[in-house]
């Protein structure tokens, strides 16, 4: 950056070798001290913090009556000299912390009037509460975390869009006043002035144009495209939230990941990890029974088996009652479980009963001794539970829809409670050979497992007609992070008919196909590539890599879990002739 009269270095940007020097700085007051007549304060800017002092000696009367009155968040100008610490004055958590600015110059460039939350807080004190803070995300967003965060985003963006570029991906844009896109979510819906009742929606995902744009011959595409999705919201869902999207033509599931991985690799790199491809690739059905997940953190061990031979016939109901029943009992042999106390296994409970468990049957290994419920089933012995002294046997019976997401949690509840050594730090894995349909209740219409332009597995074409759906596996696949879904994507469906078949199958006839799809039936109609692509949760990989808990952290403007934006109060309700003029009446239902 060029030097102005304003400023000729950032605060940040001082070290030992610019001693001597004459600067012009220029930014936000961020601590102060009075001692004894002279005046410090540690001024900040979008590169750090560099102390400032004023003093009789150097400072003329004028600026240290100036000094004397400046508050905190006060934006500033100033000039003065880079001084050496004394050593004893030395700040070694500071970049800047080996000099400081003797200023005789300072100009006050606008004061802060209104500070509601501070920015500056003693070490190791809380930030506000949350809502306060996105109340005031003006000021909250002045925080060196924040900016720490929203720096490595710009650089993560950067860097996958050089990568993809180095690919010969394209970067087309696509509308965000669109039709719906189905990706499981509702829509956003906004409402159109100039055709009256009749509504865009924001898009869930550019899934539909990217596969037109291949249709139309552009080959590689990518966007950082920004993605609405109105559901339920949690640490890793915004309303709003950014995908990588990537589609390319003539090519096979091999080809998406090897330019997946070239981007993740790039990313890690860019935030000073390193991790090669290829990933590990494993097999939907298989990570389900071992993790009972399809996103498993496979940095630890804890594998889920079937205990339903071992545990029959032993005196447990519950266990004969579900194996005769056709439903497995299974369970994880958690080494070095015992250590877990009586709190944590009820707490592991009261979690694994949030997501549907009846209860938990526990075995513990400890001084030689088996304990907990599953001691009293007959002829029971380590060996038969597979536990070794120290280890602890946690088992849920029930259909596999149930034990899964049960065993699932009381992984993830062992894991951050044991916190044993992870086998690797960065554990990246394909997941493929998803199921096509899914069901959420009862009734005969499957839903789409992602969305209903998967191609369906070649081997299971056969089975779809025949209407065996539950067999049909698809040519889907995610990527998964240390227990955290990064992206997925699949080969598209490009034969028109066979679009349609799955469409009926979904349960949607094909008029309607026609009507809602029908600009992505005829762009095939029209000479389709075979094609297929990816999408990463931009967001997720940010918050993962800044080690961040949440995507809050890591958006700028970000919403609440209630779809709010706090800071410009959004959502609003309008003046009745707005929506007149858009032809819309707000009932009280
Ligand atoms: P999918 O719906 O799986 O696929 O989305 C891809 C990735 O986007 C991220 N993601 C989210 N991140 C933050 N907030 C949300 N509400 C949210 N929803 C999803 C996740 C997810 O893995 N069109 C397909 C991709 C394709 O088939 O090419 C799609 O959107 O990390």
């Amino acid at each position: 950056m060029t030097a102005t009269a304003m400023r000729t270095h950032r605060c940040g940007s001082l070290r030992s070798s610019h001693a001597g020097n004459e600067v012009a700085l220029a930014g936000w007051v961020h601590k102060r001290r009075d001692l004894g007549g002279l005046i410090f304060f540690d001024l900040r800017d979008r590169d750090g913090l560099v102390q400032v002092a004023l003093g009789p000696e150097w400072a003329p009367p004028e600026m240290m009556e100036l000094a004397s009155g400046v508050g905190l968040e006060t934006v500033v100008s100033l000039q003065g000299v880079v001084e050496l610490r004394p050593d004893d004055a030395r700040n070694p958590e500071m970049t800047t912390g080996d000099v400081e600015v003797k200023a005789h110059f300072l100009r006050v460039l606008s004061k802060a009037t209104r500070l509601p939350i501070p920015v500056w807080r003693v070490k190791g004190e809380d930030l506000p509460a949350e809502e306060l803070r996105l109340l005031h995300r003006d000021i909250d967003l002045r925080r060196p975390e924040v900016h720490a965060n929203l720096f490595l985003r710009h650089r993560l963006l950067q860097r996958a869009r050089a990568t993809l570029s180095r690919l010969d991906f394209w970067e087309v844009e696509t509308p965000v006043l669109t039709r719906p896109t189905p990706e499981g979510a509702r829509d956003y819906l906004v409402p159109s002035r100039v055709n009256k009742g009749r509504f865009y929606a924001l898009p869930q995902s550019p899934q539909i144009y990217k596969q037109i744009l291949m249709v139309s011959g552009i080959d590689r595409y990518f966007q950082i495209a920004r993605c609405f999705r109105d559901e339920d919201l949690r640490a890793d869902r915004q309303p709003e939230f950014t995908q990588i999207d990537i589609e390319a033509s003539f090519v096979e599931p091999q080809d998406v990941f090897e330019a997946v991985e070239a981007v993740m690799v790039d990313l890690w790199d860019e935030a000073g990890e390193s991790v090669t491809g290829p990933f590990e690739r494993l097999k939907y059905r298989e990570v389900m029974e071992k993790f009972g997940t399809d996103k498993p953190d496979l940095r630890f061990e804890y594998v889920i088996s079937d205990f339903s031979d071992r545990v029959k016939g032993r005196g447990f109901k519950v266990f004969d009652d579900a194996v005769e029943a056709g439903q497995r009992v299974r369970g994880i042999a958690i080494s070095g479980g015992a250590a877990l106390s009586r709190k944590d296994v009820d707490s592991l409970t009261a979690e694994a009963k949030k997501v549907g468990a009846s209860g938990l049957a526990t075995l513990k290994n400890q001084n030689s001794k088996l304990t907990g419920p599953l001691s009293k089933l007959e002829g029971m012995t380590p060996e038969l539970a597979g536990i070794q002294e120290g280890d602890l046997l946690v088992i849920a019976a029930g259909p596999d829809a149930v034990t899964s997401p049960v065993l699932d949690r009381v992984r993830r509840g062992v894991i951050s409670r044991l916190k044993p050594k992870p086998a690797a730090k960065h554990a990246f894995a394909w997941i493929v050979d998803f199921p096509l349909f899914e069901w959420h209740d009862e009734s005969a219409n499957g839903t789409f497992a992602h969305h209903p332009f998967t191609a369906p597995h070649e081997d299971d074409i056969a089975a779809l007609k025949e209407g065996n759906l539950g067999n049909v596996r698809s040519r889907h696949y995610d990527l998964v992070y240390n227990g955290n879904e990064l992206g997925s994507g699949s080969i598209r469906i490009t034969d028109p008919d066979l679009q349609i078949a799955v469409l009926e199958r979904l349960g949607i006839a094909r008029e309607e196909a026609e009507r809602r799809f029908g600009f992505l039936l005829n762009a095939l109609r029209a000479g389709a590539p075979p094609h297929g692509g990816f999408a990463v949760g931009f967001d997720r990989v940010v918050m993962l890599l800044a080690g961040a808990s949440n995507l809050r952290d890591v958006i700028a403007f970000p919403k609440t879990t209630a779809a709010r934006a706090l800071l410009e109060q959004a959502p609003t309700d309008v003046p009745p002739s707005d929506l007149d003029a858009l032809g819309l009446r707000i009932s009280d239902g």
